[in-house]
């Protein structure tokens, strides 16, 4: 971690929670000034993502309030410190989930530094300097570079913004697999939500067959019509389930709560994975049957590295894949909040933070 920027002095405009309400409020914070690894960037879009919602609420017994939640920032570099490199004043800039790692230890060393044990988020983390960090849900951010991507230039930049979480989160697993760029699998995606449905757009791009596995009847003609899905299978259906048993190569689950993964294992073929990125606040049952019958893993995996972040945002530019998103105003986050609560958001909400965008909004 570079430690050369201490001082708080810059006043900031943001949104926050400050008890398990999860009701967002104006609140105005301090930041560090422009360090020589750091940029400055004016804000000008944030996705909330549902982790946004479990820290406002508190759902995983770890929020330090007031929390000024949001990791999928994208906006405008303003100040560049003088060690920077590959970033300059007026860049399209993003930064996701990483604010700090040791970057000494062989994760970091080998790009996986969302894997380092010393890793601080974006927002309720603990920066080197003891400050709690703040995300972006607020006016400006200051980012150590290391953290920083390039948002490429045909890209919106609002609908761009969930990719620096929800986009990383479900191309990681992907790439793990070999399954980037590379098709001819039969993926399923459970649960149709902002990670969900990237997940059926990457998994088109790259030539797969894939399956949504949802809870709701109402999102399968979009799932096929818009995001390109190829089958659709209702999980509270059990015929659905039944003739699509061992069908299925790759699993990534993103679901957000409770839910039972015997099921969800015997769409797998024999060797089959599932994959969770979704993060519950209870533990998930692990049913020992599935596995040993369908000799099937079952893995999980946290956002990815910040070089994998580039090379996502790089092929989105390439195959031009953006997030279906529902762009709001600041003072609709807390409606916006309790639409995604209720599974009510096709696919994200984006706060447009610098009221930039022409687009009307909600
Ligand atoms: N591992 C990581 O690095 C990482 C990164 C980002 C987010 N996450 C986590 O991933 C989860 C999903 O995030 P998101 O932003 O995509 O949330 P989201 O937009 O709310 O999508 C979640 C989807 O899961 C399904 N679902 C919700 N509750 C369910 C339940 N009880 N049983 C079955 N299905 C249910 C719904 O899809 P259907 O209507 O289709 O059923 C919903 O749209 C959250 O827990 C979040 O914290 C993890
Ligand atoms: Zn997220
Ligand atoms: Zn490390």
């Amino acid at each position: 971690m570079a430690k050369t920027t201490p001082n708080h002095t810059q006043t900031v405009s943001g949104w926050a929670a400050h008890d398990s309400s999860g009701k967002i409020t104006p609140y105005t914070f301090k930041r560090r000034e422009n360090g020589e690894n750091d940029v400055t960037i004016k804000i000008l879009y944030c996705g909330i993502c549902h982790t946004d919602l479990h820290h406002a609420k508190n759902d995983w017994g770890i929020t330090m309030y007031p929390v000024v939640p949001g990791h999928e920032i994208v906006g405008v570099i303003t100040k560049v410190g003088s060690k920077v490199k590959g970033f300059k004043e007026g860049d399209r800039a993003g930064v996701g989930c990483l604010a700090a790692t040791c970057l000494d230890c062989e994760y970091c060393k080998s790009d996986q530094e969302n894997y380092c044990q010393q890793l601080q988020f974006t927002y309720n983390g603990i920066f080197w300097d003891g400050s709690i960090t703040y995300g972006g849900y607020s006016q400006m951010l200051v980012a150590d570079s290391r953290y920083v991507v390039h948002i490429p230039e045909s890209l919106a930049m609002d609908a761009a913004a969930p990719l620096l979480c929800a986009g990383i989160t479900v191309f990681s697993p992907l790439k793990d697999h070999d399954l980037v760029e590379k098709g001819g699998k039969r993926i399923g995606v459970v649960g149709l939500g902002g990670l969900g449905h990237v997940a059926v757009k990457f998994g088109k791009a790259f030539g797969h067959h894939v399956s949504v596995i949802s809870t709701s009847p109402s999102k399968e003609a979009e799932a096929k019509q818009r995001l390109g899905a190829d089958e659709f299978i209702v999980s509270s259906n059990p015929k659905e389930m039944q003739d699509a048993s061992r069908s299925l190569d790759f699993i990534l689950d993103t679901v957000s709560g409770e839910h039972s993964l015997l099921p969800i294992l015997e769409l797998l073929k024999v060797n089959g994975t599932l994959f969770i990125v979704g993060a519950p606040d209870k533990p998930l049952q692990l049913p020992a049957f599935p596995l040993i019958f369908g000799k099937r893993a079952v893995k999980g995996g946290i956002i990815g590295g910040i070089k994998d972040t580039q090379e996502m945002l790089d092929i989105c530019g390439k195959h031009n894949i953006t997030c279906d998103i529902e762009l709001i105003s600041p003072h609709h986050i807390n409606e916006a909040m309790e639409r995604l609560a209720n599974n009510d958001v096709r696919y994200r909400f984006v706060i447009d933070i610098a009221g930039s965008s022409s687009t009307p909004q909600s």
